[in-house]
């Protein structure tokens, strides 16, 4: 069998999801702008969402929504070759100023109260903070790094309906 011709317009996708978030508003929020900002698939960790008014768009009609009970659960079925990255206020976290963002990962928010926490910051594979002395909205947070990747590699936005 000859190799493929076959072009593609992106070499990765990324997927964003918020651990144990509290907020359905926050959530919906999240969806509408990860779908707009060429997000390949959202998910929730630790609690099933049905749909958000404040997702508009129905992201959940056009990408993948997963939902995964825990941690482990979501860690087990990160996909091949796909950086789990932590978007968290941390000492240990990178600025996002100077990020580069893979191909392929998946960013993972904290919930509104507590955030991320430790012992998950050290199972993902990068760590990056946004500027600022207090945290951002967690919807909001999320949709600055998406903007951030767009910015700096690009993506595929998706098209217009019509
Ligand atoms: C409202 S914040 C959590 C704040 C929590 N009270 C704390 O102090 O850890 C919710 C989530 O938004 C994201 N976030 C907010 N501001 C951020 C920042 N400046 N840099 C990186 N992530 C941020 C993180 O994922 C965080 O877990």
């Amino acid at each position: 069998m000859g190799k493929t011709k076959q072009k593609y317009p992106s070499n990765g996708y990324f997927g964003i999801g918020i651990l144990n978030a509290e907020n359905e508003q926050n959530i919906g929020t999240l969806w509408r702008s990860a779908y707009i900002l060429g997000a390949s698939f959202i998910f929730t960790i630790g609690a099933k969402y049905k749909k958000q008014s404040t997702d508009v768009v129905k992201a959940w009609s056009k990408i993948p929504l997963y939902y995964y009970s825990d941690f482990e659960d979501f860690y087990s079925h990160v996909p091949h070759d796909c950086k789990v990255v932590a978007v968290e206020m941390d000492e240990r976290a990178g600025d996002i100023i100077e990020y580069e963002h893979p191909d392929r990962c998946i960013y993972l928010l904290g919930c509104e109260s507590i955030g991320l926490g430790g012992k998950v910051m050290d199972r993902c594979h990068d760590k990056i903070f946004l500027p600022g002395h207090y945290s951002l909205n967690v919807a909001v947070a999320g949709s600055v790094v998406m903007y951030d990747r767009y910015s700096k590699i690009g993506g595929v936005l998706p098209k217009k309906e019509t």
